[in-house]
C-alpha cells in the first residue's frame, strides 16, 4: 500500500471521529481501526509479511497512523465527556433566588420554643443573653460559686469528669448546671449586669424525669442595692408572661445553695385540669397544690469577691430552672425521655412552626 493511501485512510478514519456525537458512535469508529479487526490493525498486521527494506519505509507511517487515530480518539472522548457534564450541569440547575414552592418541613423543638419564649420575656425586662462552654473547669462549676473541693454537693451534682486536667491543672467536666456562667459574666463585664443563660447541663442521672443531658436557664443581676423583693417581682413576672396567665402565685420556701445566701425555692400554686397539672391559681384552695419549681437567691458575698467585685458596693439574686420542666408544664409532655427521642410523630405533634416566632405583642406561644 502507498504513503498516499495510508494517508488517505488516516483522513477517513479522522472524519469520522470528529463526526462521532457520543460515547458509543466513538467506541464505534475505535473497533472499526484499532479492534482485533480493525483496518489500522490489519496494516499493523502487513508488517510481518514485508522486507526489511519495505519494514523500514511503511514501519513509521503505519505507526504514526495508529497513533494518529488513537490520539484523535482520547480527544474527541475527553471533548464529548465534557459537553456531556456541561449538559448534565445545566439540566440540573437550582435557581436558588426562584421563591419556594414548597411549605418548610421540620419543626421547632420544644426546648428550643421555651428558650426563645424566655429570652423574649427577659429581654422586655432588660436582660442579655449570656452563654458559656458546656465543657468547663472545676473552678468555674464549683469552687469559685463557693463549692469546695471538700463540699458534699459536688457528690450531690452526679457530676461527669473528664480524665485528663486542663493545663492549669483544673479538672474538666460537663457543667452540672447553669451557674458557671455567672461566674463567667461577673469576671468579664462590669455591673449593673442583668443577663439569662440558657443552655445544655448533665448530670449522670436517667429515669422518666430525668436525663443525663437536660436544660437549664439561670438569671443574674448585679447592681447596687439589690434585695430579695427585686428577686421575687423578677421571677413573678417572667412566670406570669411565660405561662401567660395572671393567676400565678408564688411561694418562696428557705433553702441552701452555696453560692446564694439566703436561697430560697420557689413553689408555684397548681390545679388539676384534665388530668394534667396546670400552673396557675393559690395553691391554699382547695383543689390546688404547690409544686417546686427553681432554686434562687442573694448571690453569695464570697462569689461576688471570687469573681474580683467588691460585695459591699455589688449585690444581686439568681435563679435556676429547667427549661424542659418548664416546657413540660406548658406544653403537657409527661416523659421528658421523649424530648430527646427524635421521634417524628413526637415532633410533629409537639413542635412548633419554623416561622413563627415568639413576641410578646403576638403572644409568646402563638
Ligand atoms: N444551680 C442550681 C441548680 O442547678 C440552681 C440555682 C441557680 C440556685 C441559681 C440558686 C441560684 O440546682
Amino acid at each position: 500500500m502507498m504513503t498516499s493511501d495510508i494517508k488517505a485512510i488516516e483522513a477517513q478514519i479522522l472524519r469520522e471521529i470528529e463526526n462521532a456525537s457520543d460515547a458509543s458512535a466513538i467506541e464505534a469508529v475505535r473497533i472499526a481501526a484499532l479492534g482485533k479487526a480493525g483496518s489500522v490493525t490489519a496494516l499493523l498486521k502487513t508488517l510481518g509479511g514485508m522486507t526489511p527494506d519495505e519494514r523500514q519505509a511503511k514501519g513509521p507511517v503505519i505507526h504514526a497512523l495508529r497513533e494518529s487515530v488513537t490520539a484523535a480518539i482520547a480527544a474527541r472522548k475527553a471533548a464529548v465527556d465534557a459537553a456531556e457534564l456541561e449538559a448534565r450541569l445545566a439540566a440540573e440547575a437550582v435557581d436558588m433566588t426562584l421563591p419556594a414552592d414548597m411549605a418548610p418541613r421540620g419543626s421547632v423543638h420544644p426546648v428550643s420554643q421555651v428558650m426563645d419564649e424566655l429570652a423574649e420575656v427577659f429581654a422586655d425586662m432588660g436582660f442579655a443573653v449570656a452563654t458559656g462552654p458546656e465543657i468547663e473547669d472545676d473552678w468555674h462549676n464549683f469552687t469559685a460559686l463557693n463549692i469546695p473541693e471538700t463540699h458534699p454537693a459536688r457528690a450531690m451534682h452526679d457530676t461527669f469528669y473528664f480524665p485528663d486536667k486542663d493545663a492549669e491543672g483544673r479538672a474538666m467536666l460537663l457543667r452540672t448546671h447553669t451557674s458557671p456562667v455567672q461566674i463567667r459574666t461577673m469576671m468579664t463585664q462590669q455591673p449593673p449586669i442583668r443577663i439569662i443563660a440558657p443552655g445544655r447541663v448533665y448530670r449522670s442521672d436517667s429515669d422518666a424525669t430525668h436525663t443525663p443531658m437536660f436544660h437549664q436557664i439561670e438569671g443574674l443581676v448585679i447592681d447596687r442595692g439589690i434585695h430579695m423583693g427585686h428577686l421575687k417581682w423578677t421571677l413573678e413576672t417572667f412566670l406570669k408572661a411565660y405561662f401567660e396567665r395572671d393567676d400565678i402565685v408564688l411561694r418562696l420556701r428557705p433553702s441552701y445553695f452555696p453560692f446564694t445566701e439566703p436561697s430560697a425555692e420557689v413553689d408555684v400554686g397548681y390545679a388539676h385540669e384534665k388530668g394534667r397539672r396546670i400552673v396557675g391559681g393559690n395553691g391554699d384552695d382547695a383543689g390546688h397544690a404547690w409544686m417546686e419549681l427553681l432554686g434562687s437567691g442573694m448571690v453569695n458575698r464570697r462569689v461576688i469577691a471570687n469573681c474580683g467585685l467588691d460585695p459591699d458596693e455589688w449585690q444581686g439574686f439568681a435563679f435556676g430552672v429547667g427549661v424542659d420542666r418548664l416546657a413540660m408544664l406548658k406544653y403537657g409532655m409527661d416523659d421528658l425521655r421523649a424530648f430527646f427521642d427524635g421521634d417524628l410523630r413526637w415532633l410533629a405533634h409537639y413542635g412548633f412552626g419554623a416561622l413563627s416566632v415568639p413576641t410578646l405583642s403576638g403572644g409568646i406561644s402563638a
